[in-house]
């Protein structure tokens, strides 16, 4: 990064695209995915999913870049400098609150991936399929081991951010996330062997058309929020350190391909395993983590794959609860002008309590329900599925209706020589206007059934 204007900017093209997908890549994909195709019907949830990352998700991925490179500033900043004295700065206090309640629940499925990779190091998972159930059951509601994770992780988030050394996870990363997409493909093949493979396959790629109701729109909608990190500001802010010279519309489109991709080959590695080992897709928020050490256990050499793995999966969550923190670190120093120490304190703290209480969910909370809810699922429930796409619809109407058109179009086409790239433009304009808004506003409406 380097510093023009006082402000940090990454160098690099690639540095500013492997961020964006760092924060995109992550429990989303490879945890979330399945859980939610699983409970949604399959082929039907994933068919939906693909159409929503088109239509939703790459538009509202390139207005957040373009409305944060060009006016270089934190989301609630952002909205006051395109519109003054107008009240779209609230925008920005919806993704403070999602960010946070998302990095609660987070943060506890995190612990999760620690407990198995230090459980699968040691080699105290059990060594045979029909006790992995009852292992995890007895994990999860344990109360303590889980709720200690997820402090750990948090706590390790806080190192992190209070020392500023983002910029170092980033860069393992940036060389460890190969090195992921890597073993999915060795797991895909693994999967694809399977007895039950071709029934998986099925589950996931056939769409049974009839599963398309309103509960699985709404899913798919807010899976294509959450997996590309919309909606509340995230994007944005990377947008924010972008140099002038990369190309907004294609780094949107790299990123929305990359993250779809690894969504997909989790599913292809769990989903034929799930039906091979006789687990059940619907098993919800545990779904993963049922199956994936059944895969390692029946696995050759499932001793190494294992606790690489999850050290992996770990790496990808921790890069992505970094951009989620960053945003109330940022609105936290820049508005309320806390140092970033106690800015990052406030943050971590606030998600210790509230991760507490989703940590405790499947365990003696499992009983106190808001809505027929547990803590952990109304935390999801309501910032994928509500927080995330009414975020989502009010940057795509920003941008759409509200910001300098010239503006936006500058910060769109510096790919558009004229010709296919300026009728891409048009199109994405198009579907920030009309589309998005309307989609987003429709589904939002007939899930708390007014239409
Ligand atoms: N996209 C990340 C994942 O798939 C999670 C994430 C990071 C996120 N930042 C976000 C989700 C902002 C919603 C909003 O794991």
């Amino acid at each position: 990064m380097t510093s023009q204007n006082n402000r940090a900017q990454f160098v690099t093209r690639m540095g500013a695209i492997a961020t964006a997908v760092g924060s995109a890549v992550g429990l989303g994909n490879i945890w979330r995915f399945p859980y939610e195709a699983g409970t949604h019907g399959g082929g039907a949830f994933m068919l939906c999913y693909i159409f929503f990352i088109i239509i939703l998700g790459i538009p509202v991925l390139c207005a957040e870049f373009a409305i944060g490179r060009a006016t270089r500033a934190n989301e609630i900043k952002a909205f006051e400098k395109l519109a003054p004295k107008t009240k779209w700065y609230f925008a920005g206090y919806i993704g403070v609150l999602a960010s946070i309640l998302i990095l609660s629940f987070y943060s506890v499925v995190a612990g999760w991936t620690m407990e198995f990779f230090l459980s699968s190091l040691i080699g105290s998972l059990p060594a045979d399929t029909a006790h992995l159930h009852s292992h995890f059951d007895s994990f999860i509601s344990g109360d303590t081991r889980p709720l200690i994770w997820t402090l750990v992780f948090l706590a390790v988030n806080f190192i992190v951010l209070s020392r500023g050394v983002e910029k170092g996870i980033e860069k393992v990363s940036n060389i460890m996330m190969p090195m992921m997409f890597v073993l999915l493909i060795v797991f895909c093949f693994n999967s694809l062997l399977l007895p039950g493979a071709s029934e998986g396959l099925a589950f996931l790629f056939r769409p049974d058309f009839s599963m398309i109701d309103s509960r699985t729109l709404l899913s798919a909608m807010g899976q294509a929020f959450f997996s590309l990190s919309l909606g509340l500001g995230c994007m944005l802010t990377y947008g924010s350190y972008f140099p002038d010279k990369t190309k907004l519309g294609r780094s949107a489109a790299t990123t929305a391909l990359l993250d779809t991709t690894v969504a997909i080959l989790a599913g292809i590695i769990i989903f034929p395993a799930v039906f091979a080992y006789g687990i059940s897709p619907q098993a919800g928020p545990t779904l993963v983590f049922e199956t994936l050490p059944a895969i390692f256990i029946n696995m050759p050499g499932g001793i190494v794959w294992a606790p690489l793995f999850f050290f992996l999966l770990f790496l990808a969550s921790i890069t992505s609860t970094i951009s989620m923190s960053e945003i109330s670190i940022a609105w936290l120093t820049e508005e309320l002008k806390l140092s970033r120490k106690k800015a990052t304190s406030v943050t971590i703290a606030t998600a210790m309590v509230l991760g507490s209480l989703c940590a405790l969910s499947f365990g003696s909370l499992s009983g106190f329900k808001i809505a027929g809810l547990t803590v952990f699922d109304l935390f999801d429930y309501l910032s994928s599925n509500i927080l995330l796409p009414v975020g989502g619809m009010l940057v795509s109407i920003f941008a759409g209706w509200v910001m300098d058109r010239k503006l936006l179009r500058r910060q769109l086409s510096s790919d558009s020589g004229g010709g296919k790239k300026a009728r891409m433009l048009g199109l994405v304009i198009f579907l920030l206007k009309w589309v998005a808004p309307i989609a987003i506003g429709l589904i939002l409406l007939d899930s708390v059934g007014v239409i």
